[in-house]
């Protein structure tokens, strides 16, 4: 059984990228594949969050997983600071890693524009301990959005420059998957390309928005003044919310608006509502779930500890064979 980890930052609610990027149909594949999803709390130490909200963000998260349907008993949901072995194989790996390179990667660069005031070690370093998350469990299919192609790429380099600096065979490739035949980048409704925690109000949908919300922030989605010369191509935060479409709509309702739009017969109002509608019937099942999950303090402790046991019977394994392989005494 090929072994699958997703992991999805501890630093607030999911939204639609993250329900479609990292999870989408592995929730229905669990017993296919040998799943790790976690919950990447020290990742999230990037933007100093308070010892209170780093508590309270990774029981939320946990709960919207579980409502998503990840089934503790059959997939291993862990929390990553649980796991000690994960630090420990980032230093390791680190040693490894070189500065040039890890300089050199997008979301490195796009972070020192976002926060020119903290520009830490732990954002340089974000690609290692990334890779350390799936080299631990040998994982080689890894669920991300497109944005975190580059990352898949680095941690590949890290596997092999280890396996060629020792002469093993200890880490596998891992690659970035989806099912469909490319990554995909969930766009925001603001028009200004990928939805996202940070990218400020009205972009992105979170699963634990209410209908009414869902309806307010949909109806708001920038569009623009409609085409005026018949199939015109669309301008980017047309082809956004057709994007949308693509993801909770079916196919009747998403050919009836593309003809509407290449006749230039569409209303956005009329296509914003239909879409509203097709998001709220999407999370719905999802929703009306996680208030009663976040509430039940037994349930999430019993699926983190749980979770923490099956995580970790991979993860010394890897550890062990590591140290050994690297020449420490024990
Ligand atoms: P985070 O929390 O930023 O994102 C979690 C996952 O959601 C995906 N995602 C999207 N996918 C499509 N469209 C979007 N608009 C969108 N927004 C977010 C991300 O690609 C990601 O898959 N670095 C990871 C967390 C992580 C991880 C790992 C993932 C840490 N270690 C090991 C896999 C394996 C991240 O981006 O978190």
């Amino acid at each position: 059984m090929e072994t699958v980890v997703s992991g999805i930052r501890s630093t607030g609610n999911l939204h639609l990228g993250n329900y479609f990027g990292a999870m989408g149909n592995f929730l229905k594949m669990q017993h296919e594949y040998n799943c790790f999803f976690f919950i990447a709390d020290y990742h999230s130490l990037t933007t100093h969050p308070t010892p209170e909200n780093l508590k309270s963000s990774v029981r939320q998260v946990l709960a919207e997983y579980l409502a998503c349907g990840i089934d503790p008993d059959v997939s291993t949901i862990y929390v990553q600071s649980d796991l000690p072995e994960t630090a420990e194989l980032y230093l390791l790996l680190n040693m490894n890693a070189y500065v040039g390179e890890l300089e050199r990667c997008t979301s490195f660069k796009e972070k020192i524009r976002k926060q020119p005031d903290n520009i830490n070690a732990g954002l340089l370093t974000y690609p290692t301990l990334m890779a350390a998350d799936i080299l631990l469990h040998k994982a080689v299919k890894v669920p991300v959005g497109k944005d975190q192609e580059q990352h898949l790429e680095m941690s590949r380099t890290f596997a092999n420059r280890f396996n060629r600096l020792y002469n093993t065979q200890t880490f596998p490739e891992p690659y970035a998957f989806n099912f469909g035949q490319s990554l995909i980048k969930v766009p925001g409704l603001d028009g200004s390309g990928k939805m996202g925690k940070s990218e400020g109000e009205g972009n992105a949908v979170f699963l634990a928005d209410s209908p009414a919300n869902i309806r307010k922030k949909v109806m708001r989605a920038v569009s623009d003044s409609g085409p005026t010369s018949p199939n015109e191509e669309k301008p980017e935060a047309v082809k956004n919310l057709f994007a949308l479409m693509e993801l909770v709509s079916t196919s009747d309702t998403i050919k009836y608006f593309e003809d509407k739009y290449n006749e230039c017969a569409i209303r956005y109002g009329d296509m914003k509502k239909q879409l509203a509608e097709d998001i709220i019937l999407f999370t719905a099942p999802i929703y009306e779930k996680i208030n009663a999950i976040a509430a039940d303090d037994l349930l999430l402790n019993k699926v983190m500890n749980l979770g923490e046991e099956k995580a970790r019977d991979s993860a010394s394994k890897t550890i062990k064979e590591v140290r050994k392989t690297m020449g420490f005494r024990k």
